[in-house]
């Protein structure tokens, strides 16, 4: 049976990480995968959760199976994370599972769709994070793109998009992202936000928002406005977040896939349904991630303490995208990059050809994705010059 295999090429964005690993040049610098770091290229444990392990170690009472929904302090504790004190949430009209990650919540997003509507379509945005396609794929679903961002301009094709979104067949599926836009770091306004939303009422499309970078645009709130706005909007919709990103969990694969309902009663059969999903996928989700989450969120001083270091990572990819614009003007670079300032979260497009971000891999052992997305993250003050001159270079 495994003779008739064939090599498959390796993920374009996690396949950068390894070839990062094994490149020996001292001078090597990772764009690549959306993962924070600090100054010195370490990518740390936050104080908040050492705090929070350590506390679940001395206090653990089991390890004991919790059911296909995970921990109900946990979904209890994002559901008001990602939605604040909304009308929902009183109108108990919403379900929310963890799930291994985000990737795991789109994938349990995508098999509830598929129950619901055997053959259903879902719309993402060109472009969208590269494993979306697959996810969906994977999971039945049919994918189609609506437009979203203009290179030629470096800034959002909202007329584009929103014509697209008029035209989607009532009963699909459209993703949006709630903030940070992977890969291209442009976000809706609150105007935006409005139009979209009134347009998946009048259209009749499930809204399937996907909050993977929650605090890292302005900050938690915020973050979460465009989702709130369409949750006053819709009736329906369903929302995929992750704690990868913002509690620095991310091989602990810790995310939550909540849905709303129009009713309390159509809510308990999403979660039937929501549990059945789960139970044949991976049967129930890991618990570590989720109990340092619950944790730092249950206790007024771990939380403040994860907003103070939420707000040192936001702050310290913001402080890089206005340096690599400044550094890059100052090591010649004559194109204007000023866009890359008035975006979000860890990405942006650098707007180079496969042909130069092949080179600055080769040549410089740069490693930034295929679609020249650049993760800021992996920017420091140390190695801005060594970056910006070799751009300079390839252009
Ligand atoms: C990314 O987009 O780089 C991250 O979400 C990591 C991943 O899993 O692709």
């Amino acid at each position: 049976m495994f003779t008739q295999l064939k090599q498959l090429p390796a993920d374009p964005i996690l396949g950068l990480s390894v070839k990062f690993k094994a490149d020996s040049n001292a001078n090597k610098i990772d764009l690549g995968a959306g993962i924070y770091k600090d100054e010195t290229g370490h990518t740390p444990v936050l104080a908040c959760v050492k705090a929070a392990e350590q506390f679940r170690v001395d206090k653990e009472p089991s390890k004991a199976y919790l059911g296909s929904a995970g921990s109900a302090v946990f979904n209890e504790k994002m559901t008001a994370l990602i939605l604040g004190e909304h009308k929902v949430i009183a109108e108990n009209r919403i379900r929310t599972v963890s799930t291994p990650g985000g990737t795991g919540a789109l994938r349990v997003a995508g098999e509830f769709i598929k129950t619901c509507t055997p053959g259903a379509t879902i719309w993402v945005s060109n472009p969208t994070w590269a494993n979306h396609q697959g996810v969906f794929t994977a999971a039945g679903l049919n994918v189609k793109t609506y437009p979203y961002y203009d290179y030629e301009n470096n800034c959002l094709d909202f007329e584009g998009m929103l014509a697209a979104l008029k035209q989607v067949p009532k009963g699909d599926a459209v993703l949006l992202h709630a903030c940070c836009h992977n890969p291209s770091g442009m976000d809706l306004s609150k105007e935006q936000w409005q139009q979209v939303a009134d347009v998946a009422k009048q259209v009749g499309f499930m809204p399937v928002v996907d909050m993977a970078y929650q605090g890292f645009g302005q900050d938690l709130d915020a973050d979460a406005y465009g989702l709130r706005l369409m949750a006053d909007t819709v009736e329906q919709m369903i929302i995929c977040s992750s704690c990868s990103k913002n509690f620095g969990l991310y091989r602990e694969r810790i995310g939550a896939c909540s849905v709303i309902g129009q009713s309390a009663i159509s809510a308990d059969i999403i979660s039937s349904v929501l549990l059945s999903v789960v139970r044949v996928l991976y049967s129930m989700p890991p618990a570590h991630g989720a109990a340092i989450v619950e944790t730092i969120l249950s206790s007024t001083e771990l939380t403040n303490q994860w907003h103070g270091e939420l707000k040192e990572m936001r702050d310290r990819i913001n402080g890089m995208r206005q340096l690599l614009v400044d550094k890059l003007a100052s090591n010649g670079v004559t194109r204007d990059f000023s866009f890359i300032t008035s975006q979000n979260g860890m990405f942006s497009f650098l707007g180079i050809d496969k042909a130069q971000v092949q080179q600055l891999q080769d040549k410089y052992s740069i490693y930034i994705v295929g679609s020249s997305r650049i993760s800021l993250a992996g920017i420091s003050s140390d190695n801005v010059d060594y970056l910006t001159k070799s751009i300079a270079k390839i252009l």
